[in-house]
């Protein structure tokens, strides 16, 4: 156990949400939303437009035309290019202008492009310095290409508030007695110790409830009549993405370590990418290890989980309001911030080393 006594989370927390990770993957869009249109996207605040080519490959740049800053978003793919919407001027996925239809040269205007890769289901977009992008470095769910689990797709959901509130929530297990009391929630775990590390990609945070009654989830889809034992394990990356590995065995049979007898196992994955400093949007999809060529269990599984993030969304958001009103208002500290704040403390290291590298 390594708790954080005395943890002042406003301390930790002062003045960042005001600013982002720049030299990160985000998750832009799902893959297949990009199709025969250009699509605009606002993502740490800059607005971009992005577009799949006729080869298939997407491309990114800045959302305005250089002429009359007409956005690019409202023009039409020609080729594997972008052609403004008003005059015609042409940019390829590097942001160079290729093409000015009314005269003969092409004007030296190029405008900022991004680096973009398509994994897992999403276009991943790297909103930093551009040499220091690596592919190697968006997140991966080994289980989500394997056979024995199952995938399903959830939602785009747009929470109104900034992303270092949805990657607190994301923190902290003991809130889903309150939050989440019919689907993710159990009584029988409020007391259960909560324990975390720090790793090189994040923060850990687990929970172990055993010999407990089953929560709905595990009731509804692990056919558990008995007691059983559960695990929740936070996993969550910097800067955004959180992945919950949760799920069940008979009592005393294991863990996610050992299999389990029974063992009923969930990825749910959350992808948050921050629009403004008030907004984010989290896209998030869910792996498991049960009837996993059953599509109707994966829809099921998306209801409720619909049902309980819509939960946190309306906290969440309440949450953001009043910080807003209650503008520089001291926050009390509980031991269940530990979590939370240590990966807070990680967020603000990483600002400090590119706002440091920026002014070099
Ligand atoms: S505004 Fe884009 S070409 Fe004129
Ligand atoms: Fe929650």
């Amino acid at each position: 156990m390594s708790l954080q006594k005395g943890f002042r989370f406003d301390q930790e927390g002062a003045g960042y949400e005001m600013a982002f990770i720049h030299n990160a993957w985000y998750v832009a869009c799902w893959a297949e939303e990009l199709k025969s249109e250009p699509s605009s996207r606002t993502i740490l605040n800059e607005n971009i437009v992005l577009w799949r080519g006729q080869d298939g490959r997407v491309r990114a740049t800045e959302n305005v035309c250089p002429h009359r800053l007409l956005p690019l978003s409202k023009g039409r793919i020609v080729g594997d290019d972008l052609q403004c919407g008003y005059h015609g001027l042409t940019f390829d996925g590097n942001g160079g202008c290729i093409l000015a239809p009314t005269q003969s040269d092409a004007p030296d205007c190029a405008i900022k492009h991004y680096r973009v890769h398509e994994h897992m289901g999403m276009v991943w977009i790297w909103m930093g310095d551009p040499t220091l992008a690596d592919t190697n470095n968006i997140y991966d769910l080994p289980q989500y290409h394997q056979d024995g689990w199952g995938v399903a797709y959830g939602d785009a959901l747009e929470v109104e508030a900034n992303y270092l509130l949805l990657c607190d929530n994301l923190c902290d297990p003991t809130h889903v007695n309150y939050v989440h009391p019919s689907t993710l929630g159990n009584p029988d775990g409020i007391n259960a110790p909560v324990t975390h590390r720090d790793t090189s990609w994040g923060v850990l945070t687990e929970r172990l409830t055993s010999n407990s009654a089953p929560t709905g989830f595990v009731k509804t889809f692990g056919n558990y009549q008995n007691k059983v034992d559960m695990w929740q394990r936070y996993l969550m990356y910097l800067p955004s993405v959180s992945i919950i590995d949760f799920g069940a065995t008979a009592v005393g049979t294991g863990s996610w370590k050992r299999g389990g007898e029974g063992r009923i196992q969930v990825y749910s994955c959350h992808f948050m990418t921050p629009i403004t400093e008030t907004r984010t949007i989290d896209r998030w999809l869910h792996v498991r290890n049960f009837r996993v060529k059953d599509y109707s269990v994966g829809d099921s599984i998306s209801e409720q989980f619909r049902i309980a993030f819509g939960e946190d969304k309306e906290i969440l958001e309440a949450v953001q309001c009043e910080e807003i009103r209650n503008n520089g208002r001291k926050k009390i500290g509980l031991d269940l911030d530990a979590s939370a704040g240590l990966f807070r403390s990680k967020i603000n290291r990483l600002l400090r080393a590119e706002m440091s590298a920026r002014v070099r």
